[in-house]
């Protein structure tokens, strides 16, 4: 498969992206300012505040879709879209401006590309799937309201199912589903309420548009980077706690995990959540 992620640099966004790798599928790694990635990663620089930016980077500039085999990355850059790293071989899309050296072909610096200028390759589709994974600091309710709509919206327009990584704070409190996490101190301390808050206003965004087929994973309470068991358990919209120690916690890997789990096999649950599972 080929994923993009935005937040391609982040706690999670970077794990999504190293367990990806690892099964075998190509990604495209979205973020403001990307690293240079492995052959199979093709960083993007793209803010999710620039919708045309997105569109751009997900129905153009996944030339991916062929098989670039070792480091032949060359560079695609859109309006708002620069390569840092590579594509592959020698395509690129609508409205791309290549700004590196194709790995097959000639020179493409400054080349506007009009169409897709590979010979004897697939021509760029759209990824299989996208996993939105961003936040700021401090928490900004409006920019992740906009960047939720921003990309299922391009989502949407290329049939791309969307992962949404979002917050603990939209699920139903265990025991009481009529209180949302986001209301209840034993999980939220006031201090991370806004946070809370904006992870529910992106949940009910996803839930308000009309056209785009989406998935909303809400963390435990508790996500930090840690060890890749492999193992977790998988809950719909309410909290879940460990069977071990009664925490509402997971490791970044895990949570990974489950995210490329979910991309691979999609359920049918529209908000679900996950939790550590405790090898005992
Ligand atoms: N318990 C919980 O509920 C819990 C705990 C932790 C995280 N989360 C959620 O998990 C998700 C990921 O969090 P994280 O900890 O991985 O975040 P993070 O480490 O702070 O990373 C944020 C990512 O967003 C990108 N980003 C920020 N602004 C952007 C913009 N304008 N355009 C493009 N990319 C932008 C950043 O890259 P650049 O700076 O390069 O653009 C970075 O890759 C978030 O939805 C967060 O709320 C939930």
């Amino acid at each position: 498969m080929t994923i993009a992620v935005l937040g391609a640099t982040g706690m999670v966004g970077s794990r999504v992206i190293a367990e990806a790798v690892a099964r075998g599928h190509r990604v495209l790694a979205l973020s403001r300012k990307p690293g240079e990635g492995d052959p199979n990663v093709t960083p993007l620089a793209v803010d999710v505040g620039d919708p045309e930016a997105v569109g751009e980077a997900l129905a153009g500039a996944t030339a991916t879709g062929t098989t670039a085999t070792g480091a032949t990355m060359a560079g695609a850059a859109a309006t708002g879209v620069t390569a840092t790293g590579a594509t592959a071989a020698g395509v690129t899309a609508t409205g791309v401006t290549a700004t590196g050296t194709p790995a097959t072909g000639t020179p493409a610096t400054g080349t506007p590309a009009t169409g897709v200028t590979a010979t004897g390759t697939t021509p760029p589709r759209p990824p299989d799937a996208v996993i939105l994974s961003v936040r700021t600091f401090p928490a900004d309710r409006e920019f992740l309201v906009g960047a939720t709509r921003t990309v299922l919206d391009a989502a949407a327009r290329l049939g791309t199912r969307v992962l949404v990584v979002g917050g603990a704070g939209a699920l139903r409190s265990p025991g009481d589903p009529d209180l949302p996490v986001a209301d209840n101190r034993a999980y939220v301390p006031d201090e991370y309420r806004a946070v809370a808050l904006a992870g529910t206003a992106q949940l009910r965004t996803c839930e308000a548009h009309a056209d785009a087929d989406w998935v909303y994973l809400s963390p435990p309470a508790e996500l930090e980077p840690g060890e890749r068991t492999g193992r977790y358990r998988r809950g719909t919209d309410t909290l879940l706690t460990a069977s071990d120690d009664g925490r509402s916690w997971i490791s970044a890997e895990d949570l990974a995990v489950a995210v490329v789990d979910e991309v691979e096999n999609p359920g049918t649950e529209r908000h679900i959540t996950v939790v550590h599972r405790s090898s005992t």
